[in-house]
């Protein structure tokens, strides 16, 4: 049997599930994630659990449980989000169903210096930015349990029962926007289950090249390289792995990329150029739904894939395929045992589920986050210009090009217009696919207020600059069409040229340029500058843009023919997903 670590998180669903777990190596403690269910007594030796978040609500049938046993003594607990719902509910207190819920920044009222006598609050206290993203809430703590702290819309927000080593709390402590977050959970690790350090991150690497060499055996690996930060580590761990000479890299130029990309990429050394432009762009024609533009892109890319091996000879059992799989793109694919499924991720479609079910595959990033790949980039010496580069996802500018199968005018509301278009999001875990509401005022506060108000509105744009009253504006019928490509990245490379210059683009984690199909007059489209910060991708916050860039920018962009407005993304993720498809 596996040995069981100090600290084990235990699966419910959530999105932030193996984010806990990373965050608690980070402490120094080894930590893995096992499934909600599992048994008490295959988790002895445990010194704490820790009860994720998760999609589902206490009182569904198929949600989520844990073994009741393990709140009878043994290891410490610690519910996050449902986490603290399930075990309020199972040791007897009471869930409330949310109607609304709450997604975001919130403040978390604890008693004033030194009042509180929570280990779990130890050096905290007075109000603390935290993180929410929820539906149900506590609503009565169980027979023994005490409040432990309170926000404007949520009474429970961190309970305890001390004698027995029972912890809860609403909100992600996990997660970068809890500000003190991270002393929380050393808290729980060293103030309440008494672990000792046993892990340190520079273990990574070596840890990484044994798991290549075992997984990979005698065969060679061939890479599909991106040009992106995920891919060129991943390769370059292979060739550490198993020497350069058993690695080959091939680059797909699928003509969805940015202005550039492909002839930066002609310039690596050992990586060949195959274009398929016109293959992909003729099987999206007419296409508009995200999920099925990611589908055709992701079978598109296993055929082109299959033929190059094929024709390589490549089929012949000695070789297995690589990529630089992150862990965000397989936990929002649904790819943990019970996440609910918000984006499809390119390599996780059908085919390439074939290429891992037959053990074709290795994937040496899977477990890591962006900002571990970076770290772990550096320490293998690669250039910064490669390892700062924003993530770009691999079905490119098809999913930032959006497509719209009805002719519609906006809808004026009380607190702006509603465009008829609808953007992915992620709500309380689960996915939403709902209408952008758009407002005049570039303030971040009120969009968050809206979204949390409005129900069936998972976006919230601010109005920069368009040719033409918003009232006028319409969306037109519209298509992935190779025009519209151009225009977004033409688009696209002037913010990007305009925001390096600026040195803007280095405050940023990621800056999506969205075209949208809506327009005035000759012009028929849009676009939304969607600038956010983030640590991993998971959550993302929004950023302001200084406004001189913001003034040049869509002075820039409306000069564009065919472009008619410059749209700006106030919503931070949770609720609306960085990218809109
Ligand atoms: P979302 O939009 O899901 O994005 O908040 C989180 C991060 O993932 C990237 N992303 C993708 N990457 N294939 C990828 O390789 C995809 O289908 C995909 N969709 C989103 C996104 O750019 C962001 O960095």
């Amino acid at each position: 049997m596996k040995t069981v670590p100090q600290i084990v998180v235990l699966d419910a669903g959530g999105q932030y599930c193996h984010l806990i777990a990373r965050k608690v190596r980070d402490l120094g403690v080894y930590s893995e994630v096992r499934a909600s269910e599992t048994p008490a007594a295959d988790l002895a030796g445990a010194k704490g659990l820790i009860i994720s978040g998760g999609p589902n609500s206490v009182y569904d049938p198929s949600s989520p449980t844990v073994d009741p046993t393990i709140f009878q003594g043994g290891a410490r607990v610690l519910g996050i989000c449902y986490g603290q719902q399930l075990m309020a509910h199972l040791l007897g207190g009471t869930v409330q169903l949310g109607a609304k819920g709450e997604y975001g920044l919130a403040t978390l009222d604890l008693p004033a210096n030194g009042a509180s006598t929570s280990l779990l609050f130890d050096g905290i206290s007075g109000p603390q930015q935290i993180w929410m993203s929820h539906r149900d809430l506590v609503s009565a703590v169980p027979a023994g349990f005490s409040v432990l702290g309170s926000t404007a819309t949520c009474a429970i927000a961190a309970i305890e029962a001390p004698s027995r080593g029972l912890y809860g709390v609403q909100f992600h402590p996990e997660v970068v926007h809890t500000s003190r977050g991270r002393e929380i959970l050393s808290n729980f690790l060293f103030g309440i289950c008494d672990c000792r350090r046993d892990w340190d991150p520079r273990h990574r690497v070596p840890q990484i090249e044994d798991e290549i060499r075992q997984c990979v055996g005698d065969r060679n690996v061939f890479f599909f390289v991106s040009g992106g930060v995920d891919s060129t580590v991943a390769c370059a761990l292979c060739q550490r792995a198993l020497g350069a000479e058993r690695v080959q890299g091939v680059y797909v130029d699928t003509g969805l990329m940015r202005e550039g990309e492909t002839d930066s990429v002609r310039r690596m050394a050992g990586v060949s150029v195959e274009s398929a432009e016109d293959r992909f762009l003729g099987a999206l024609t007419g296409v508009r739904d995200p999920e099925r533009k990611r589908h055709i892109i992701g079978e598109e890319f296993v055929y082109v894939q299959e033929r190059i091996v094929e024709s390589r000879h490549l089929l012949d059992g000695h070789w297995i395929l690589g990529q630089g799989t992150i862990y965000p793109d397989t936990i929002e694919s649904g790819g943990t045992e019970k996440a609910a499924v918000i984006k499809t991720h390119h390599n996780r479609v059908p085919g390439i589920q074939r290429l891992i079910d037959a053990g074709r595959i290795v994937e040496p990033l899977r477990a890591y986050y962006k900002d571990e790949v970076r770290e772990i980039g550096r320490e293998l010496g690669l250039p910064a210009e490669i390892l700062d580069r924003h993530p770009f996802p691999g079905p490119g500018l098809a999913i930032r090009c959006l497509c719209s199968e009805i002719e519609a005018g906006v809808q004026a509301t009380a607190e702006g217009y509603i465009l008829p278009l609808h953007s992915v999001g992620v709500q309380g875990d689960s996915r939403s696919y709902a209408p952008v509401l758009c407002i005049d005022a570039l303030d971040h506060a009120l969009a968050t207020e809206l979204i949390n108000r409005i129900s069936g509105v998972n976006r919230v744009i601010a109005r920069v600059r368009t040719a033409a009253p918003l009232a006028d504006m319409r969306v037109r019928v519209s298509a992935l069409t190779p025009e519209r490509l151009a225009r977004l990245r033409h688009a696209d490379a002037i913010v990007c040229r305009l925001s390096h210059a600026s040195g803007f683009d280095r405050q940023v984690w990621q800056f999506p340029v969205v075209l949208i199909p809506l327009g005035a007059g000759v012009a028929p489209d849009s676009v939304v500058l969607r600038p956010i910060d983030s640590v991993d991708g998971m959550t993302a916050q929004s950023v302001t843009m200084p406004h001189d860039l913001l003034n040049s920018v869509s002075a820039a962009l409306l000069s564009v023919p065919g472009i008619s407005g410059v749209f700006y993304d106030l919503t931070h993720k949770p609720p609306a997903t960085i990218e809109w498809e």
